[in-house]
């Protein structure tokens, strides 16, 4: 089956598909994304994405290209067009096409793409051993809450962990403590066995993925608080994770070289693990 992407209105063979070189997302990132899991051809936590691309639209003064029940059609199309499975959707809106001028153009109709990829489940084998990160300083803009296509920081950040041979890196802000992965967010548990993650605040991205946890979090009666941790309070902590909806939830064994607890997944990530891929099946 030859794949298939949407480009502002139009159903287009994949290696055909694209946008004009003034569209302001290529010239100046003036746009937002989202990537949303196919979990059996349906789209996981689909409101949550399509609010949280609406708060970011909104952030930003673009239009929203379509209605949400119009939207939902086209990221429907896509995954059967593209007889996805298990796999991705990533959707892009960019403030459109216009001659290159920093200020908002008068008359520019926002821009949607969405293509649709398959994979293969996440290896198993992976949550079983755990992943390494290192810890990188945060040199992103003031507003990680919106999910920019601005990512320049997030992929050298990326780049560093991997020529580390780590899975991913931790940033960390001016006051020692850790905002969150370049593409992931940031977990902890505490010697008392309480989980923490950092408040959706302006330096991070509000993952779904922490979202639903948090709502896993609190009806499994897992005791949690929001609030920054530092790099020494992760290094020390009994065990560490993250979250994003491509990883789902990977274990943290090892941050810059210093084993995290036993050097082992520990056992509220492997339950909170276990409880987040039922829900991603659809059981909860
Ligand atoms: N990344 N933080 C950042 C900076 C992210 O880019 C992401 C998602 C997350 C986790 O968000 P969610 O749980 O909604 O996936 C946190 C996506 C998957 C990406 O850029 O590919």
């Amino acid at each position: 089956m030859s794949r298939i992407a949407y480009v502002g209105g139009d159903y287009v063979p994949h290696r055909l598909a694209a946008v004009h070189i003034e569209d302001r997302g290529y010239q100046f990132s003036d746009g937002v994304y989202e990537v949303i899991a196919v979990v059996g051809g349906r789209l996981l936590d689909e409101e949550r994405h399509l609010a949280r691309l609406a708060r970011s639209l909104a952030e930003l003064r673009i239009a929203a290209p379509m209605s949400p029940a119009a939207l939902k059609v086209v990221l429907r199309e896509v995954v059967r067009r593209n007889g996805i499975g298990t796999g991705s959707v990533y959707l892009q809106v960019t403030r459109g096409e216009a001659p290159r001028e920093h200020a908002f153009p008068r008359s520019a109709r926002p821009m949607l793409v969405a293509t649709a990829r398959r994979s293969k489940p996440a290896d198993p084998a992976v949550g079983e051993r755990g992943v390494a990160v290192i810890t990188i300083p945060d040199i992103r803009w003031r507003r990680c809450d919106i999910k920019s296509i601005g990512l320049l920081a997030n992929v050298l950040g990326k780049q560093r962990a991997r020529e580390a041979g780590a899975f991913e890196a931790w940033q960390v802000d001016d006051t020692g403590r850790i905002t969150e992965g370049t593409s992931t967010n940031a977990w902890i548990v505490t010697g008392e066995g309480k989980l923490v993650t950092r408040a959706a605040d302006s330096a991070i991205l509000n993952g779904i993925t922490r979202l639903a946890l948090l709502d896993i979090a609190s009806e499994q009666g897992f005791e949690f608080e929001e609030r920054p941790f530092t790099v020494a309070e992760a290094k020390s902590a009994r065990e560490a994770f993250l979250t994003s909806t491509t990883a789902e939830l990977l274990p943290v064994v090892r941050i810059d070289d210093l084993p995290i607890g036993d050097g082992q997944p520990g056992p509220l990530s492997r339950q909170l693990r276990a409880f987040y891929l039922a829900h991603a099946a659809g059981a909860t």
